[in-house]
């Protein structure tokens, strides 16, 4: 039987084509060895916290409820209004929830549905690279063309290393063949949040080129020092950007896949034409509790942030302790940890010896490049903090056991 198609671009633009066959991602393979090993899992971002409260309460009694069967195609009307609710309160932003919010599967159906929706063959689309490996999937599924602008590596002056976007490179990578460009700030794997001037010439070489404008602000409220800014907030902005976020990492519930898009009501139009065709609908009862948690007071969004950032602090200092060179990262759930100074200049075999070795499972760097090339990069892992205190505790320990005869 012959089962090529479609599939093999999906899988190889994520470095994922093995022998004719589709490998599982590296977040799946390094997830099975540390259940497997009893490994500190530190690589796939999920966290070990529980919902608040309320969302958690919401949840429970919707399912009790017998909210249990199709919401609607565009997603529960509550939902859509607590959406636009919260971007106006918190950006500023103006939404029609009837015609300008889709409720999604995820980020990640939201990303599927956007692109598949609205690149052509041949269409260029530009992320910066690393990247979320979705992007090159879908972008691969959609013909696409993916072009990326490498983020620059430099010491800071206390030594840590800092990672940057390289405005004149991002700027040569738009031209009249530019479709989209897909832009995750807060910015998985790095931390990384772009700042104004980078911000700026987005929106500049978009408009530039007539390119519309990705957005993937799954990690909008992880952030431990300036506030997110949202792209779409830009002046000039809004009518040609796709917004889109999810509930899963804001409120710790990675499973429930509640994710969400805002645009323009003819854009919200055509991603739904794909969009309903993939699900159609789900998360019955989370679309309701997602709206609880969005109304949450400001103060309970910087509780959680807080709390986070603590946890942060407490993987690099321990990270730095131990040898090696650490990236802050000013958002999100990771950090990027060069193990150079250990002896370790090739991060994708060191993430395969590490669970073994030290018992404390991380990412290679290398998962998030084009053909999983990480250049510069080579030496450089991703950690997740997004765990509790002991295991990170239990981790650094382990860590430093194992780096202790390198230094
Ligand atoms: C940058 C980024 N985008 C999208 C997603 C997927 O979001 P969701 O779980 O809502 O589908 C993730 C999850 O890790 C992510 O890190």
């Amino acid at each position: 039987m012959d089962t090529s198609g479609p599939w093999t671009r999906a899988s190889a633009a994520a470095g994922l084509l093995v022998d004719g066959e589709a490998r599982p991602t590296v977040f799946a393979r390094t997830s099975a060895r540390a259940a497997e090993l009893g490994a500190f899992n530190l690589g796939q971002g999920f966290p070990d916290d529980d919902p608040p409260e309320v969302v958690a309460e919401a949840a429970i009694a919707a399912i009790r409820a017998g909210r249990n069967q199709y919401p609607p195609g565009a997603g529960e009307r509550v939902l859509r209004e607590a959406v636009a609710a919260h971007q106006e309160q918190w950006y500023g932003l103006t939404w029609d929830p009837a015609r300008e919010v889709l409720v999604t599967t995820g980020a990640t159906e939201a990303l599927a549905a956007t692109l598949l929706a609205l690149v052509e063959p041949g269409d260029e689309v530009v992320t910066l690279e690393p990247f979320y490996d979705q992007y090159a999937a879908m972008i691969a599924l959609a013909g696409g063309v993916h072009r990326t602008v490498p983020l620059v590596s430099r010491a800071g002056e206390d030594g840590d290393l800092v990672l940057e976007v390289d405005t004149t490179a991002l700027r040569a990578a738009f031209s009249e063949r530019t479709r989209a460009v897909l832009v995750n700030t807060p910015h998985n794997p790095t931390g990384v949040m772009p700042g104004p001037e980078v911000l700026e010439v987005i929106v500049e070489e978009a408009r530039r080129h007539d390119a519309l404008i990705i957005t993937d602000e799954v990690y909008e409220h992880l952030t431990f020092g300036s506030p997110h800014r949202p792209i779409a907030a830009l002046p000039g902005a809004q009518d040609r950007t796709v917004s889109i976020s999810s509930a899963g990492k804001t409120f710790s519930v990675t499973g429930w896949k509640i994710g969400w898009i805002t645009a323009r009501p003819e854009l919200v139009t055509a991603i739904t034409g794909v969009k309903q065709w993939l699900t159609y609908s789900s998360g019955a009862p989370f679309q309701p509790a997602v709206a609880e948690g969005l109304a949450m007071p400001a103060s309970a969004f910087e509780e959680l942030a807080a709390d986070l950032r603590s946890r942060r602090d407490l993987l690099t200092a321990g990270l730095r302790e131990i040898g090696f060179r650490l990236s802050v990262p000013e958002a999100g759930y990771f950090t990027v940890a060069d193990a150079s100074p250990l002896g370790e200049t090739d991060a994708d075999a060191l993430a395969e010896r590490l669970p073994a070795e030290a018992g404390v499972v991380a990412i290679p760097l290398s998962a998030f490049y084009r053909g999983g090339d990480a250049g510069a990069a080579r030496p450089f892992l991703r950690l997740a903090f997004c765990k509790s205190r002991s295991t990170i505790e239990q981790a650094l320990e382990r860590l430093e056991a194992w780096a202790a005869p390198r230094r």
